[in-house]
């Protein structure tokens, strides 16, 4: 049962304002992206990242992304036939930890389709119109927010990501595609600092997380 980390990291990162791709910015002394390499590589038999045009190096565990980042997905999991556990990680979460990887296997293990990191939410949380004026009031008690590591049944993210590409555009996560093909997904609550960095804020929040944790 081959397990295989993928990585889409083929962002360009727009509202980090960086020169280079989001992934390969420096955060805490390295590359970003290899914060969770790290984590991956010592969870799964082999990780396979998606990179931007021109940062691929010939190696096999290297493929160029996609225009949206199922794409990305999809083409780093087609570079994987044998995978039959496939944990989708973005690069942008380098806060990543091995017991929440090994938290979402087992759950793909025991026999859910998807098992996906989440957190709970602690806002109030509205629903508005275009105009802003509230339509209701949603019960968080039963609301997640989702993040990354997410873990599948391989064969199924192969079947959920086989969609036309105005659905994987629209996609914000593969765990949504896995749902639309009827697959079961659970959350698995993560750690409150498995943050994504977007801006350049997160960066340094998560250069001083990462700097504390080493
Ligand atoms: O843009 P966002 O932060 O949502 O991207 C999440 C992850 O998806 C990042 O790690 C980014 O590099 C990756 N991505 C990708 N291919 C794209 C767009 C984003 O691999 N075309």
């Amino acid at each position: 049962m081959a397990v295989v980390g993928i990585v889409p990291a083929a962002g360009r990162g727009e509202r980090l304002g960086s020169d280079g791709p989001k992934a390969f910015v420096a955060c805490g002394g390295r590359p970003l992206v290899e914060w969770s390499l790290d984590v991956l590589e010592s969870v799964c038999d082999r990780v396979v990242m998606a990179v931007p045009e021109g940062w691929d190096d010939g190696s096999e565990d290297r493929v160029v992304g996609g225009a949206v980042r199922s794409e990305s997905v999809r083409a780093a999991l087609a570079a994987a036939p044998e995978a039959s556990i496939a944990v989708v990680h973005d690069a942008a979460r380098p806060l990543v930890t091995r017991e929440l990887v090994e938290a979402c296997v087992a759950a793909v293990r025991s026999g859910w389709d998807g098992a996906i990191a989440a957190a709970p939410m602690t806002d109030t949380v509205k629903e508005a119109d275009p105009e802003r004026r509230v339509v209701r009031t949603l019960d968080r008690s039963v609301l997640w927010r989702i993040q990354t590591p997410q873990a599948f049944a391989a064969d199924t993210l192969r079947r959920a990501l086989d969609v036309p590409a105005d659905v994987l555009a629209a996609a914000t996560d593969d765990a949504s595609l896995v749902e639309a093909v009827g697959g079961s997904v659970r959350v698995v609550e993560a750690p409150p600092e498995n943050i994504k960095v977007t801006t350049p804020l997160d960066l340094e929040f998560a250069a001083a997380l990462l700097r504390k944790r080493s």
